[in-house]
């Protein structure tokens, strides 16, 4: 355990926390999943999620991780008995999956960041950004990229992570804001931004009511991907919390600037694009969307050199941040359970992470693959595990901890247990029944197809 740092001041956590929660989950992956959604529909299923979903279900990574000052598998292993001991292997497993992709996304972010420099952009029609995309995202540039990435977070988790991260943070998120501030007031000056708006914020109720089998995953996976849960980076983070912290404040904190952070991408990123290539386009755009509709519009604004290089950079280094959380998870266990050095660990599980990232560099249909694995079934399931054990095993053991530093809690803490109990255990088995049907459908569709030809 000495190898484990503390916070260096009180508002570390926060910052950690939101580092790790800020990522490419709400630049890249978010304005994706409202496409595939239908814009509003999703938007307001999404925001019902983060309220009743993820706002109790974070509440319960942070009693587990500040109870036992463990890392996720030790934290398991101390609280639960029988079969539940071992969910922590699930989460790491679970961080496999995601930093294998996220690395090889999180490096295109590096090279248009570089493209800046040497190039700037010059993509301003939509046709020549898409094929700027097509070039940075599969073949050798993008092995490269995932190198460079890779490097960089195994450079940083391998030297420890306090001061890195609390540093980096405080720089990043006031400037990712400002620069999505500058987009989205870029983007109300566009012809289609009217049509946006209405896409992005009037829900066709008619569209959840029939679609609600696929919205249902979409939104609960997103959730859970951009608030870091359901793999123990959280129960980590809160390891190393004093008592004294009023959890529940800092999860609202958290999940504010995440959330907020989000909707402000799908303000910067859909007049741009429903003005570049009309409305159907906002519904087609997938892994590309933002890079070919960022790319477009720093070609277009005077400045928009600077700012892209500002914005590629900075959402590279949110990247960072989370991925430097995902890997922790992986190397805080290593460590303390086969008692070796920092260094090695971080070595050994980021080549192994590394190489299970270069398929993804080939070929998008592995991304596909490994981001469905993950949003749709391994997130969902430990994060229910998670919900069973704590709401229906040791229920006493978390109202406890979330009374700590809290100074009346009253019957919050009960409120909280059931709503643990009940709500998020119900949409959390429909959202991984609907989850895993959707991924066979991936596999038997898309992927066999791919595979077959
Ligand atoms: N929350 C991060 C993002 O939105 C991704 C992440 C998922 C990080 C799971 C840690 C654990 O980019």
């Amino acid at each position: 355990m000495s190898e484990r740092e503390t916070w260096a001041t009180r508002t570390g956590f926060i910052f950690a926390a939101v580092g790790s929660a800020v990522g490419l989950g709400n630049i890249w992956r978010f304005p994706f999943a409202v496409g595939e959604g239908g814009g509003a529909a999703f938007l307001l299923v999404y925001l019902l999620f983060i309220a009743i979903i993820g706002f109790p279900a974070i509440l319960v990574e942070f009693v587990i991780g500040r109870r036992t000052n463990l890392n996720p598998v030790g934290a398991l292993q101390s609280l639960a008995t029988g079969p539940w001991r071992y969910i922590g292997y699930l989460f790491l497993a679970t961080g496999f999956a995601i930093m294998a992709y996220y690395s090889v996304v999180a490096g295109w972010f590096v090279r248009y960041f570089v493209i800046g420099i040497t190039d700037g952009y010059t993509v301003a029609d939509p046709d020549s950004a898409a094929a700027l995309f097509g070039s940075v995202s599969t073949g050798m540039d993008a092995l490269l990229y995932h190198i460079v990435f890779m490097a960089a977070v195994i450079g940083v988790v391998a030297v420890g992570i306090r001061d890195g991260i609390e540093k980096a943070v405080k720089f990043m998120v006031p400037a990712i804001i400002i620069l999505l501030v500058v987009l989205a007031a870029y983007g109300a000056t566009l012809s289609g931004a009217g049509e946006a708006y209405a896409y992005y914020l009037s829900p066709d109720f008619g569209v959840i009511a029939a679609e609600w089998q696929t919205l249902l995953p979409l939104a609960a996976g997103q959730a859970f991907f951009t608030l870091s849960l359901g793999m123990g980076v959280m129960i980590t983070y809160a390891s190393y919390l004093g008592e004294d912290r009023n959890l529940v404040k800092d999860a609202l904190t958290i999940i504010g600037f995440d959330t907020g952070i989000a909707v402000l991408v799908g303000f910067a990123v859909f007049p741009i694009i429903i003005t570049g290539a009309g409305v159907e386009a906002a519904g087609e755009e997938t892994v590309n969307a933002v890079f070919v509709s960022l790319a477009a519009a720093f070609s277009d604004i005077t400045g928009g050199r600077i700012l892209g290089l500002l914005f590629f950079g900075t959402v590279a280094l949110a990247a960072l941040s989370s991925a430097i959380s995902i890997l922790e998870v992986v190397v805080s266990y290593i460590i303390d359970q086969f008692d070796v050095d920092r260094r090695p660990a971080t070595a050994v599980a980021g080549s192994g992470i590394f190489l299970l990232g270069i398929p993804v560099t080939q070929d998008l249909i592995f991304l596909d693959l490994l981001d469905g694995f993950v949003n749709d079934f391994l997130l969902v399931l430990g994060a229910l595990l998670l919900v069973l054990l704590v709401g229906w095993v040791i229920p006493d053991a978390g109202r406890d901890e979330l009374a700590k530093g809290i100074t009346d809690i009253g019957k919050r803490g009960d409120i909280w247990l059931w709503l643990v109990r009940i709500p998020l255990v119900v949409v959390l088995v429909v959202t991984l029944a609907l989850g895993i049907e959707g991924y066979h459908e991936f596999l038997t569709g898309p992927f066999s197809e791919w595979l077959a030809s």
